[in-house]
């Protein structure tokens, strides 16, 4: 039996690759994808999605869109990174398929009641707004979640759009304390992990020799995507982030961590968003997300490059 997942995104171009791997992969059942404003506003995360799933050559997959704006703070965008589109580099055709009409926040909601308790999983690549105003919304889904499985945050790593919060988190930091204090299981996917996983030269071109469609398109993405990083790191290729939140689902062992306890600045202008992660366990508070660490780069980039190759 697949497993089911609702994907909640702003792509982007890591997020466009996660939604083809999570696509390209028939253990996973993608109930729908849920556009959330981010890495771009609204309107292009949304277009965006239409044209993966398109790319992805699955054009009867669900699309929402969800939230246009965080909880309470005006909208922080990165088209420094991403580029006006969201989806910088690659030509993509305009997308023939249509939004679904129901609210992202609704379609959430109202698949974890009609699904069966324990069944579904969130996978989020963006700002958790949508997420947040869900358990908002209907408290009672807390418990029908399966786990949320989702990229953001950061320790070791710091920061990336400030020197102590990760885009995700900083972008809606009080969706962020939402989600942490909802109860719902939760595995992460913070910078630690992500900066382990760069698009090297030669990684880029296991995809160039792909020779279909979709590969040459994440050759385009990627290339667009890493020149900001690699400038900003000095690395050769950048950080991929969102994918590792599907290859987390295809193969966890991929992945290492531990159980502790993470809260979300709120209040501090310096360091507002930041990801506290209580790794030593030097508190006593909860321990309410699975943080991991460690990634086998090489594994989790094979398991991407076959995945693609059969799309
Ligand atoms: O900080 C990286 C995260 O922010 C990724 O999800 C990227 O797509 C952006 O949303
Ligand atoms: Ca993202």
């Amino acid at each position: 039996m697949a497993r089911k997942i609702i994907i909640d995104t702003d792509p982007g171009q890591d997020d466009a690759l996660a939604i083809l791997l999570a696509l390209a992969s028939p253990e996973l059942d993608v109930l729908g994808i849920v556009a959330v404003a981010g890495n771009v506003p609204l309107p292009l995360t949304q277009h965006n999605s239409l044209k993966i799933a398109e790319l992805a050559g699955k054009p009867q997959t669900k699309v929402f869109a969800g939230a246009s704006k965080p909880l309470v703070r005006p909208l922080v965008t990165a088209e420094e990174v991403h580029g006006r589109t969201g989806l910088d580099g690659p030509d993509l055709p305009e997308p023939v398929m249509k939004l679904h009409k129901q609210h992202g926040v609704d379609f959430i909601i109202e698949t974890l009641l009609h699904e069966a308790a324990g069944t579904v999983t969130l996978c989020v690549l963006g700002p958790l707004t949508n997420i947040a105003l869900a358990l908002n919304k209907a408290p009672e889904i807390a418990s029908r979640i399966q786990e949320i499985v989702l990229m953001g945050g950061g320790f070791f790593e710091g920061g990336n759009i400030t020197p102590t919060a990760e885009f995700n988190f900083y972008v809606d930091p009080e969706a962020a304390k939402v989600v942490y204090a909802s109860g719902v299981p939760i595995v992460m996917m913070p910078l630690d992990v992500t900066h382990k996983a760069l698009t090297t030269a030669k990684r880029i071109e296991a995809f160039r020799s792909l020779g279909n469609k979709v590969g040459d398109a994440c050759v385009a993405m990627l290339e667009f995507f890493e020149r900001f990083d690699e400038e900003k790191y000095g690395t050769d290729g950048g950080p991929l982030h969102d994918p590792n939140v599907i290859a987390y689902l295809l193969k966890p062992e991929l992945y290492s961590g531990r159980h502790c306890n993470v809260e979300i600045e709120t209040a501090s202008e310096l360091c507002l968003g930041m990801s506290v992660i209580d790794w030593w366990g030097v508190t006593k508070r909860p321990k309410n997300a699975i943080v991991m660490r460690d990634v086998d780069h090489e594994g989790f980039f094979t398991l991407l490059t076959e995945r693609i190759a059969t799309l």
